[in-house]
């Protein structure tokens, strides 16, 4: 697909590089326009080097190719982000004073703006009327973050996380549709930390981001997100976006109580966290002293959580998806663990990725294999980790589609 990339003049313009790596390694042509001021936060060599593509700002650059007109015109996909207070006033005023407003007048495709601001201007009545406006004509305007903003401020106006913007610029191309809608979800995301005395704890590498892929994603397919965020990251959560209530946990017991609570009502409950399977037997309430020989911690096993929807689930009939980070060894391949595992935890489906080597924690990329619950593989996916939600939901959905919606929603059985 042939994206146009517009960059304004804010500092979030640096997560637009970001923005366009995303793009770029999920295969789209991508040419980037940013504005002069722009080139103030990120120069043109940046953008040349990472797109593969010439950059110009000025309709007075390449007259030849007539380029004002044709940049618009041959995009399946304009973007701009950071959109500007600036940048939103000239696109509602239909000005064409630079490369970027005189793409947008001539494009034809699905425009996605990303505005980025101080809290003052986006909530000012002007750009209020601007973003009207627009919307009104069919420009899609994301709605900002709310969070940290330049220097002590904080509040809405922050620009969403890169992954959040190309979803919802993807979805206007290619919409998956509400195949969810109507539908309740939980995930459960990141890693849980088991105290052992006020300052120490035992935890794990989970940061939580598939988790926070899945939740998005579901979101973006219509269903109602419960996110139970086990020590997530504000950066990794930042990436949630808007219309998913997150649950803040910390300890496995408190994920596995805030799972069940939201899991009452739901129809899919994913457990995507690193739940760990030990904790310590005892927590001291005063931290613990170096005493000069080395202590010996029993840890005592924590409840299965994901074992105990399947035998106790809190609504009948729900689906449940686990996951299952797997490295294989000299026992079995990574495969072999994951087919034991989901004959033995008895979930509909299970979700594998293999681990180590750079894999898996901690990176935007991910591969898994998707078993039911006899071990058969139901589907493979890889990619970014919102690629790879999206075909965990793919693989999800034809089996809460055979099964009753939630009682008491007007959407009641499909077929
Ligand atoms: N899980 C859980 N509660 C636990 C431990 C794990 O709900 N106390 C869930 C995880 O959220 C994940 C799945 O179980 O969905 C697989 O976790 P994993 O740690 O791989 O499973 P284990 O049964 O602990 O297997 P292993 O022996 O490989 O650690």
């Amino acid at each position: 697909m042939r994206i146009v990339l517009g960059v304004a003049g804010g500092i979030a313009a640096y997560k637009a590089v970001l923005l366009l790596r995303l793009l770029r390694e999920q295969g789209h042509s991508v040419r980037v326009v940013p504005t002069r001021a722009s080139l103030e936060f990120v120069g043109r060599a940046t953008w040349e080097a990472l797109s593969g593509q010439p950059v110009t700002t000025d309709v007075f650059e390449d007259v030849d190719q007539v380029a004002h007109v044709a940049v618009g015109k041959t995009a399946d996909l304009v973007v701009v982000a950071p959109a500007t207070a600036d940048l939103l006033a000239r696109a509602a005023t239909g000005r064409a004073d630079d490369l970027l407003t005189a793409s947008l007048l001539v494009a034809r495709c699905p425009v996605l703006l990303a505005p980025a601001m101080h809290t003052e201007m986006w909530e000012h009545p002007a750009t209020s009327a601007n973003v009207a406006t627009l919307r009104g004509r069919g420009v899609h305007v994301l709605p900002p973050a709310v969070g940290r903003l330049t220097g002590t401020d904080s509040g809405a106006g922050r620009l969403p996380e890169p992954e959040v913007i190309a979803a919802a610029a993807l979805a206007l191309v290619h919409p998956r549709g509400t195949d969810l809608a109507a539908r309740r979800v939980v995930v459960s995301a990141g890693g849980t930390r088991e105290p052992l005395d006020p300052v120490r704890f035992l935890g794990n590498r989970s940061s939580g981001r598939q988790g926070v892929a899945l939740a998005r994603t579901a979101a973006d397919r219509g269903a109602h997100v419960t996110l139970v965020a086990a020590n997530v990251g504000s950066d990794v959560l930042a990436g949630v976006g808007p219309g998913v209530s997150v649950v803040p946990v910390e300890t496995g017991e408190e994920l596995r109580h805030a799972v069940r609570a939201a899991a009452a009502d739901a129809d899919v409950v994913v457990m995507a966290a690193a739940v760990a399977d030990y904790r310590p037997a005892d927590v001291a309430d005063a931290k613990l002293k170096k005493s000069g020989t080395a202590p010996v911690i029993t840890l005592v096993e924590t409840t299965d959580v994901l074992r105990e929807l399947v035998t106790d689930p809190p609504r009948p009939g729900q689906v449940v998806v686990g996951f299952a980070a797997e490295t294989g060894d000299a026992d079995g391949s990574v495969l072999d663990h994951a087919r034991a595992k989901a004959r033995r935890k008895g979930a509909d489906l299970l979700v594998v990725n293999p681990v180590g080597d750079g894999r898996g924690f901690g990176t935007t990329t991910n591969e898994v294999t998707v078993l039911d619950a006899g071990g058969d593989v139901v589907a493979t996916a890889a990619g970014t980790k919102h690629e790879v939600a999206h075909a965990v939901w793919d693989a999800v959905v034809p089996l809460v589609d055979i099964r009753p919606a939630t009682p008491g929603d007007a959407a009641t059985l499909r077929a």
